[in-house]
């Protein structure tokens, strides 16, 4: 079963595009099922960073194919962003780049109506990226949306400005005003170079592949937690993060899927709004912030930080049916001398229970806490799994005993050879 899946179990950000890169060299193609521009993906190596947010994380394998699926909602003005700067950087993408014809377009007026949803909401926002993807997977459900393929249509403009006006009506509702003439010939241009590009069926192009016995990494946007149907509604994103998103987003059948990667920090992170219950207000989620560079890769913005939930991690693992877990980030919590890890919520009627409870509940559980020994020490001169400190053994072979998951991979620093294998 030639199709592996990788996902991120918590509320994104799990440091899930440098592990794409790192498997990728086992894999014949990488592709992207779900999410858009939402995405920050930052993979580093041979000392340059890089971030991804619509170029699945292969694309710097010349081997690999890469291929942006139909569950993708994409943004040609920021897709052509990305692959210029790929190309100023030395990386020709455009013989292993292709793109379904049934992924979603992001419009100008998408993501203006993302901001007016999200001001109408008042102190309820979801603190949304204001990239498009609410109303582009809006339109997609709603049977309104236009494709990528549309835009090898030759009515593809007239199309466009019926959208637009429907958009226009939403944004009456609200007594505003959609202003996208300003984008539109930028809109347009990008369309331009993305008629440039290798349009297809990805679905046939990826059976052709598997029909091959070629191998497939299944690249995931986001994270369990902001699943559409399994994250904290409504504090999610709009599309199926988790494994099963796969199938639908690409066009494989089930029965090709076979590892599950989950990728989870050794702590917690959260951006945007919603419930984190293990989120800590004080200096030491402070500390983890700081150690950690939690800064949105997309936004900028200061990601909420935390300790590690196994409730919530469990449930993922249930979700997503995890085979195995990839423990990212675990040098950000060197100079602690203790760590936190929630075991059990304690509900508001006083029960305590391993279980997540329903997103409305999340604000009242209080996390019950295990204190296990900091490693105090610095990993990022490991280079070996066998060397890691005996306090973080230890916390593996605990997070192991609770999760029932082995963990593969320790990640011990941002770039590529920061990668522990167990
Ligand atoms: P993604 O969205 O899941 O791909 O993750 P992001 O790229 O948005 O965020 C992960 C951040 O952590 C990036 O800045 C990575 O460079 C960084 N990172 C990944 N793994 C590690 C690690 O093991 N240690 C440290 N210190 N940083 C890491
Ligand atoms: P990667 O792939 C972290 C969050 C936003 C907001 C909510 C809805 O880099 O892990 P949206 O723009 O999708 O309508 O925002 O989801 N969010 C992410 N948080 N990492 C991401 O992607 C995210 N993509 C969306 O902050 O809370
Ligand atoms: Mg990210």
């Amino acid at each position: 079963m030639p199709v592996d899946v990788l996902v991120g179990l918590q509320w994104g950000d799990e440091g899930k595009g440098k592990i794409v890169d790192v498997l990728a060299p086992t894999y014949d193609a990488v592709a992207r099922f779900q999410g858009g521009p939402n995405a920050g993906h930052t993979l580093t190596f041979d000392g340059l960073k890089h971030v991804l947010h619509q170029v699945p994380s292969g694309i710097f394998h010349p081997h690999i194919l890469n291929i942006v699926g139909n569950g993708v909602v994409l943004d040609p003005v920021v897709f052509r962003a990305e692959l210029q700067k790929l190309t100023d950087r030395g990386v020709d993408w455009a013989k292993n780049l292709y793109i379904s014809k049934k992924a979603q377009l992001i419009l100008p007026s998408h993501r203006a109506l993302d901001r007016i949803n999200e001001e109408a909401r008042g102190g309820s926002k979801i603190g949304s990226t204001l990239k498009g993807i609410g109303p582009t997977y809006s339109d997609k459900i709603g049977r309104v949306g236009l494709r990528v393929g549309h835009i090898l249509l030759p009515d593809f403009e007239a199309r466009y400005r019926e959208a637009v006006a429907q958009h226009a009506s939403l944004a009456s509702h609200y007594n505003r005003e959609l202003e996208v003439e300003d984008l539109e010939p930028d809109f347009f241009s990008a369309v331009d170079f993305l008629r440039t590009l290798q349009l297809t069926n990805t679905e046939y192009l990826l059976n052709d592949l598997l029909s091959q016995g070629k191998r497939i990494l299944a690249e995931g946007a986001q994270g369990s937690l902001l699943d559409i149907d399994f994250g904290s509604y409504p504090y999610v994103t709009s599309s199926s993060t988790i494994a099963a998103g796969a199938c639908t987003g690409l066009g494989i059948a089930p029965r090709h899927i076979d590892k599950v990667y989950g990728i989870t920090k050794a702590y917690c992170t959260r951006v945007g709004s919603g419930p984190f219950p293990t989120e800590l207000h004080d200096e030491v989620g402070e500390q983890i912030r700081q150690a950690g560079r939690e800064f949105g890769s997309t936004t900028g913005r200061p990601r909420r930080t935390g300790w590690i939930d196994l409730p919530a991690l469990r449930y993922a693992i249930m979700l997503n049916g995890v085979t195995e877990l990839h423990l990212m980030k675990a040098d950000v919590l060197d100079a602690f001398t203790e760590i936190q890890a929630c075991t059990h919520y304690r509900t508001a009627t006083g029960e305590s229970t391993p279980q997540l409870p329903d997103p409305g509940e999340l604000t009242s559980v209080t996390p019950e806490y295990i204190t296990l020994p900091g490693w105090n020490s610095d990993l990022t001169t490991i280079n070996d799994a066998a060397d890691l400190p005996i306090n973080l053994k230890a916390y593996l072979d605990f997070l192991e005993q609770e999760l029932q998951v082995p963990i593969r991979i320790v990640s011990v620093g941002p770039d590529r050879v920061s990668t522990l294998h167990r």
